[in-house]
């Protein structure tokens, strides 16, 4: 395996700060990481990365939550609603009816706000409030403005946030109405409201939390970190493949980094890091397209739709990240329909673990790859799902049973029942 990425730390630049700093996964430029805001590269405009000049092991992790892995993170504490210690779930009948040696669920739906984006805003803030910002902001097709208003609420920052007009989930705007942010509903897309926003970002509006925030990403490298911790409590191994829904690619990205850390650090051989695996709707897959076409850059996709709206996203501005680690380690990107995101759904909630649809995504891609013999029958998987059962309550009912309407005696609910 090539894992061109896998040793960054070369010589410590003189703009570290307490051994972290900022460097451009293009050019190498490197910069500090706390004295100005920068969200992309100056010199060539490339995405930016957090390095370290040492890597911790298994061993240097204490505690609970996102902050057992403080000592992997650019910030030693958080603005915290104990996010992180997520349940890793067997699912007995998908991985019977799927067929590989080991499946488990990471489900990232259980977090304080529902949704793995808790995990990325208590580090995200928490910088922000070293940089003295104030105001937060992002786009969102729904669960980042839902945990950016909460932690903007329990930081005392006022939160801004654009949505695409329609186009999001009941529970997401809800939260992020209830958490006291001001919601822009946007007459576009979440693409469109990323421009927005990053455009308002630079002329130094506010503080931008999307993926594109290298800090936002280094608390969702946690979910790699606990993932191998509890796979190995639960299994006596490390999985073989990750596989995961795929809409800007922040995961795909943080997760690879946590494993090439892992890596640098000693404690991963590079044939030990598991093969990412991204999925995404058919109606919003530019990233399964620029795999299957072997490009380096994605292409905008204008029209996207589909069901799992936390995943309508046609330019996945983190593919600079997310396709060297789906390519450095084997790995792949499928798409698949919106009728087999509600029937994954449907398969996880037989089994007791209630996701919403973009969540269910990546059981859905795992069963295509596994009937196109893609994935084996020896290999060790973990599904992630990102987001609750709770979020999408209109997509949840639309794929459960309607209720029976009955009167009020229990004569009658007899008769029903028959
Ligand atoms: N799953 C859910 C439930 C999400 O909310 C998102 C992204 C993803 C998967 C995709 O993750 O971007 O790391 O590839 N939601 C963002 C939002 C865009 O605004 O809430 P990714």
């Amino acid at each position: 395996m090539d894992l061109t990425l896998a040793n960054p730390t070369a010589a410590t630049p003189d703009c570290a700060d307490d051994g972290a700093w900022l460097a451009c996964i293009d050019c190498g430029w490197t910069g500090p990481p706390f004295e100005e805001i920068r969200y992309r590269c100056p010199d060539c405009d490339g995405l930016l990365e957090v390095r370290y000049d040492d890597h911790p092991t298994f061993d240097d992790f204490s505690g609970r939550g996102v902050w057992r892995y403080a000592d992997a993170l650019p910030v030693d504490h958080g603005v915290s609603i104990d996010e992180g210690d997520t349940p890793l779930y067997e699912v007995p009948t998908i991985e019977d009816e799927v067929g590989v040696a080991a499946l488990r669920v990471k489900h990232e739906g259980m977090n304080p706000t529902g949704s793995f984006k808790d995990r990325g805003m208590t580090v995200g803030v928490r910088v922000a409030e070293k940089l003295g910002v104030d105001r937060l902001a992002c786009a969102s097709t729904g669960n980042t403005s839902a945990a950016l208003a909460c932690y903007g609420a329990r930081a005392g920052t006022p939160v801004l946030v654009l949505l695409p007009a329609g186009k999001v989930a009941a529970g997401k705007v809800a939260q992020a109405s209830l958490h006291g942010a001001h919601i822009l509903e946007v007459d576009g897309n979440f693409d469109d409201c990323l421009d927005v926003v990053a455009d308002l970002a630079d002329r130094g509006e506010a503080y931008l939390l999307n993926s594109l925030n290298p800090f936002r990403l280094e608390g969702q490298k946690t979910i790699g970190l606990e993932m191998l911790e509890q796979f190995r409590e639960g299994t006596g191994s490390l999985p073989d493949r990750v596989v995961l829904p795929v809409g800007n690619a922040g995961n795909t990205s943080a997760l690879f980094k946590a494993f090439r850390e892992l890596v640098a650090a000693g404690e991963l051989a590079p044939d030990e890091v598991p093969t990412m695996t991204g999925v995404q709707a058919e109606g919003a897959a530019p990233m399964v397209e620029a795999v299957a076409e072997g490009r380096e850059t994605v292409r905008r996709w204008d029209d996207v739709e589909t069901r799992a709206t936390a995943i309508r996203i046609g330019n996945p501005v983190n593919a600079p990240k997310a396709l060297p680690a789906i390519r450095e380690t084997g790995g792949t990107a499928v798409a698949v329909s919106d009728e087999e995101i509600t029937d994954a759904q449907r398969a996880l909630a037989r089994d007791g673990v209630g996701v919403e649809p973009a969540s269910a995504a990546s059981v859905a891609g795992l069963r295509k790859l596994r009937e196109q013999g893609v994935v084996g029958s020896d290999e060790r998987v973990v599904c992630l799902t990102t987001g609750h059962l709770l979020k999408d309550p209109d997509a949840a009912a639309a794929a459960g049973v309607e209720p029976d309407p009955v009167p009020a005696d229990t004569e009658g609910v007899l008769d029903h029942l028959g």
